[in-house]
């Protein structure tokens, strides 16, 4: 089969770099274009949010689309060579910021009439051969924003297949009964088998029930979902589905992520210089009035500000290395935005060794690629984690991340005790401030013998994180649906 024979609609809430609140944002802007690069015909469809339009050219026109739940206009545009839907409403253009909550952190109360109206959008252009001119084989679907594609999908006649794919199982895009009457959505989707979920009508689950495949972001992550610890009430459904369920690593974009051509950073390095990675080090503690000392093992995190990422820990395991062993020769630095509590809790925390933490409450892309690059050691004690970006950045810089073995951190990282031949970063067995802090002071202690820490920063530097293996497992994916349906 000729991969020109797949027509992909590729659906999502977010789209790096036009529209990002984390990872999701980053896979959504990468993975088209590494289809397109395997001559798969490839094109995405966002909702028109107000910043994204304020950002790009003025879309050209595609068509009006008459929904249930309202009027869209179709417009479309292009990102990196890939052609980009945009579904334009004023429920997308009536707020800037982030495209789920508001200012004080709160989900926007229409979110629910929102990601419906765009997932009937979809299913629209993935039927409406005349008006797009284009129809699509597939609709590839990303998180609880799109869950209800294959649903509505389900009960049309000849529609696309779906793949849907689970980058965060705890967002569920739950609602209730009662909401869900007011959208006017299909009854008969109101089932055990299907959008109902304890009592609620879940989002997610239409993609976890519908689709004719679904995958997670990692091989363990899609294991963990089984489970009752990680399935996040949906383990059934998951494992009655277990056949159709797959796990496929991240890719991440190599060209934005290079420290030997960074525009961000203040010194170009690679792994045969990386004696230079020093001087963004030393840019970086300026920048963030941490004292400038090149032998303090400079700790960075740059994170949604959320209880699966494991901050609060991160706090404690620091108070308790403080009152324990004090005036270690460490720093942190953390750049961050979300909740409120631990946002206090961190400003704290600088006030009180304002020359060893610095904390920034912002969502700064530049800033972002700096702690990187700066940075020794990249906390990411997280809870769990479908994939994670932040330590294949990491690895990427030579900064060796610090992590839980819990999904894609367990299939990316290998701790030191593996042996310098593997070793690429340290691991802890569970999210847990005591492990944190004992492996945090054993960073310390491995950073002052140099060559084995070079070793490590040199394997780091070496993992292959290109799109293209990923890229193959979905065409793969995509092939064998359509086999089934006999399409091609
Ligand atoms: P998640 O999607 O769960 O937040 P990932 O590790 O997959 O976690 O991806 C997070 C992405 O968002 C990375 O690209 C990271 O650099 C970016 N990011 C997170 N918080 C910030 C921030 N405050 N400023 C800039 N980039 C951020
Ligand atoms: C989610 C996950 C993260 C993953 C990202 C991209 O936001 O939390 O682990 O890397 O999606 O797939």
């Amino acid at each position: 089969m000729k991969h020109n024979d797949l027509h992909i609609l590729f659906a999502c809430s977010e789209l790096t770099p036009w529209v990002k609140t984390g990872g999701l944002a980053d896979v959504c802007g990468s993975l088209p274009r590494a289809l397109q690069q395997h001559n798969v015909d490839v094109r995405v469809v966002i909702p028109g949010y107000k910043d994204v339009l304020d950002r790009i050219q003025p879309p050209a026109f595609v068509a009006l689309l008459n929904l249930p739940l309202g009027t869209v206009t179709l417009c479309q545009s292009t990102l990196n060579g890939v052609d980009v839907l945009l579904v334009n409403h004023e429920l997308f253009t009536n707020r800037t910021g982030n495209p789920y909550m508001s200012d004080a952190d709160r989900p926007w109360p229409d979110n629910a009439l929102r990601f419906a109206l765009f997932s009937q959008a979809v299913c629209e252009i993935a039927n409406r051969a005349s008006e797009t001119e284009w129809q699509p084989d597939l609709v590839h679907c990303h998180d609880w924003q799109t869950g209800l594609i294959p649903a509505l999908l389900s009960l049309q006649i000849d529609a696309p297949a779906t793949v849907f794919t689970i980058h965060n199982l705890a967002y569920q895009g739950n609602i209730t009964m009662g909401e869900y009457h007011r959208l006017h959505l299909p009854e008969e989707l109101l089932v055990q088998d299907g959008l109902e979920f304890w009592g609620q009508a879940s989002f997610i689950k239409g993609g976890i029930a519908y689709a004719d495949r679904i995958n997670t972001v990692s091989p363990t992550y899609a294991e963990e979902i089984t489970d009752r610890e990680f399935g996040c009430g949906m383990e059934g459904l998951l494992l009655h589905r277990r056949g159709s369920l797959s796990g496929i690593l991240n890719g991440i974009d190599l060209q934005t992520w290079n420290p030997a051509t960074d525009q961000h950073i203040a010194c170009n390095y690679t792994a045969d210089t990386i004696e230079l990675k020093a001087k963004n080090k030393i840019d970086l503690q300026k920048q963030l009035n941490l004292a400038p000392e090149p032998d303090a093992l400079l700790f960075g995190v740059i994170s949604r500000l959320a209880i699966q990422k494991g901050i609060d820990l991160v706090i404690e395991a620091f108070k308790k290395i403080e009152s324990d062993t004090p005036d270690q020769n460490f720093q942190l630095a953390l750049l961050g935005s979300g909740d409120s509590t631990l946002q206090a809790q961190l400003e704290e925390l600088a006030d009180a060794h304002p020359k060893r933490v610095a904390v920034v409450f912002d969502f700064d892309e530049k800033l972002s690629h700096k702690i990187e690059a700066g940075a020794d050691v990249f906390l990411m004690p997280s809870r769990y984690e479908p994939c994670g970006l932040n330590q294949m950045y990491s690895h990427r810089y030579g900064t060796l991340p610090l992590v839980t073995r819990v999904g894609g951190l367990a299939d990316t990282v290998n701790d030191y005790t593996d042996g310098l031949d593997s070793a690429n970063g340290f691991v802890i067995e569970s999210a847990d401030a005591t492990l944190l802090g004992s492996e945090m002071l054993n960073a310390v202690e491995r950073f002052r013998d140099k060559a084995g820490w070079h070793q490590m920063q040199r394997n780091a530097m070496s993992a292959d994180y290109s799109w293209a293996e990923s890229a193959s497992h979905y065409i793969r994916m995509y092939s064998d649906i359509l086999e089934e349906r006999n399409v091609i």
